[in-house]
């Protein structure tokens, strides 16, 4: 959940480290710290709060020019966010330190021991407790390599570990145990992040690492071994994003950035997927299609954004191939002891690619023989890693912490993965297929008309600024968009926001009713008349009890006129189809009022974009 960074090279240190910091701070904005090496002495500055805190006291009192150092900025789980238990942290000579993203979960143990030895702890973290023990080890004699390999032999949990240590200025040491770490490769210079952002300003090429791996860096030189030294092979890959893509683009925020790119990220997630004879094709899927045509259930795992993600693909997979699908929080699923075999195709949706929740799940799904593949947004991450095939949606790096177009092109990738399916077990047609797919490319189009409107949604969304509670109501499809659109609110404008399918609202929820209680509602389009029909009686139902509705409807649909006290017209789309236009005025909509609020609407509070901790 922390981001972490290291550098070694002929740059200032420092200035390298903020750099990256700066792009990883939507991990976790707690606090932030750097160390470096110089003069034979650890040079170290830490502050709680964001980043900017740290770096107005390092304009006021700069650290030593240094060329090898670390950084990190944190989303605490062990102590309050405070300059004291913000990393680095160093053993008690300050000869090393060491930054670390996760949680050690033997940490007690190593406490008493290390406390018991005469040990000073400064903090509450565990992460002072492993700087010591790799203190404790160079100071016996060995180098800062053979400490850290035989201190991760003492830990258990899931760690990112960094090291400097004050008399070896030349070499930095780290260690990746389920958490994320990928090297940046340069000139005469080297790096470490928690993800390339850290690094894209500096270099494209960047270094895979594995579970249970230690990297020894030096300007000139990678090696990568295992924890008991055996050397690996590391895959080395290109970076297809720039800086420019990781940047606000003249817009206030990166979420509304991000708002704004879905056209294009609906389009470039849709290229190239299909050959020369319209065959549907999915280039990175590394199962066969005789390996397809005999799951005989699927299981979709994921968290939060994507969870939602995953119940519009049950519909669509239920619905093209016939395949039962179940779709589970990833946090639940390994606890309820599942029934998986090897003819269950696990489907696990994350936009980073590094949510301990989704990745325990799917290591347990493998430990059962099941087949999992991967919807991930972030290439070298760890879920497509330990996948066994993988689809890419190419949405670009998504800072905000809110996962916008993150959505719109797991959206893609699910509708994507029921028509290979589809195509592989012939549950439908070649021209029904093509036809659908005409319908997706079509989407970017839509996308675009819906965005057109987004000065409407946002006159809207202030003008509820004085709201303390909103529901959100929808069907089929609609209702993991009316789940997602309270995510949305929830986590930006800090607001009571509740999803409901409309058709359960006469079994509770309606009695939440009150006089003026805004409820936005997701109307299917016209053509389903049974489902359409029935939202319209739930709509209606609550505003007799003096509900104000505010509904999302196809353009001409003009039943629902006398029942929507605002409306935002959605272009004309196929029912499974209309979460990619629904969702849009939903995320406007957040977006904006959380502004009105004077909220951070890209980190905000207690939450970080990518939560590696279980
Ligand atoms: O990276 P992932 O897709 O695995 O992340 C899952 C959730 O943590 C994420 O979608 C979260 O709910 C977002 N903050 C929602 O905006």
């Amino acid at each position: 959940m922390c981001g972490i960074v290291g550098y070694v090279g002929h740059r200032s240190a420092t200035d390298t480290v903020i750099d990256g910091l700066r792009r990883l701070e939507y991990r976790g904005y707690d606090s932030a710290g750097v160390a470096v090496v110089s003069d034979g002495a650890i040079a170290l500055e830490k502050r709680a709060g964001k980043l900017a805190n740290l770096e107005k006291v390092l304009d006021e009192t700069p650290l030593a020019l240094a060329h090898i150092g670390i950084g990190h900025t944190r989303w605490a789980t062990h102590g309050p966010p405070n300059d004291v238990n913000a990393h680095p942290h160093t053993g008690g000579v300050r000869r090393v330190a060491l930054v670390h993203n996760g949680i050690i979960e033997n940490f007690m143990e190593l406490r008493e021991r290390v406390e018991a030895d005469g040990h000073e702890l400064l903090s509450d973290t565990d992460t002072e407790i492993v700087a010591h023990l790799v203190e404790l080890q160079v100071q016996s004699g060995v180098d800062l390599t053979t400490a850290m390999q035989r201190v991760c032999q003492q830990l258990d949990g899931a760690f990112t570990l960094v090291a400097i240590d004050a008399e070896d200025p030349d070499t930095v040491v780290a260690a990746r145990c389920n958490s994320p770490l990928v090297v940046g490769l340069g000139e005469g210079e080297n790096f470490l992040g928690s993800d390339v952002a850290a690094f894209i300003e500096f270099t494209r090429e960047a270094l895979e690492l594995g579970q249970d791996q230690i990297v020894v860096m030096t300007r000139d030189e990678v090696r990568v071994t295992d924890f008991h030294g055996r050397p690996v092979e590391a895959r080395q890959f290109h970076v297809d994003w720039d800086l420019s893509a990781a940047e606000k683009d003249g817009h206030d925020w990166f979420m509304r950035k991000e708002i704004f790119e879905q056209p294009r990220a609906v389009a470039d997630s849709l290229i190239g997927r299909r050959t020369a004879n319209g065959q549907l094709q999915l280039d990175e899927m590394r199962l066969a299609d005789e390996e397809l045509r005999d799951v005989d259930k699927i299981i979709i795992i994921a968290c939060g954004t994507s969870f939602y993600a995953g119940m519009v693909a049950k519909y669509a997979i239920e619905h093209w191939t016939r395949t039962p699908v179940e779709v589970e929080l990833a946090s639940e699923f390994r606890y309820r002891d599942p029934i998986i075999d090897a003819t269950t195709l696990i489907v696990a949706i994350s936009q980073s690619g590094e949510t301990a929740d989704t990745l325990q799940a799917i290591r347990h799904a493998r430990s059962q023989r099941a087949k999992v593949l991967a919807i991930c947004n972030t290439n070298g991450s760890s879920i497509p890693r330990e996948s066994d095939a993988v689809i890419y949606t190419h949405a670009g790096p998504e800072i905000g912490v809110a996962s916008t177009k993150g959505f719109l092109t797991q959206l893609v990738a699910c509708y994507l993965l029921a028509l290979y399916i589809a195509q592989v077990k012939g549950t439908r047609f070649g021209d029904e297929i093509d036809e659908i797919m005409e319908q997706l490319e079509a989407m970017p189009g839509h996308i675009e008309t819906v965005l057109e409107g987004a000065d409407a949604v946002y006159e809207l969304a202030r003008s509820h600024a004085g709201t303390r509670s909103v529901l959100f109501l929808g069907r089929h499809a609609g209702y993991p968009v009316a789940l997602e659109g309270a995510l949305k609110l929830k986590e930006l404008a800090y607001l009571h926001a509740e999803g409901f399918a409309a058709g359960e609202l006469k079994h509770g929820p309606i009695a939440l009713i009150e006089e003026g209680l805004p409820v936005l509602c997701v109307v299917p389009p016209k053509g389903r008349d049974q489902l359409h029909g029935k939202m319209l009686s739930g709509i209606q139902e609550v505003r007799a009890r003096g509900a104000r509705t505010i509904c999302l409807a196809e353009a001409g649909d003009t039943s629902i006129e006398p029942y929507a006290d605002d409306l935002i017209r959605l272009p004309k789309v196929p029912v499974l189809l209309q979460p990619l236009v629904a969702i849009l005025p939903l995320q406007l909509f957040a977006c904006e009022l959380a502004t009105a609020l004077g909220h951070d609407v890209d980190q905000p509070r207690n939450l970080a974009k990518s939560v590696t901790v279980e």
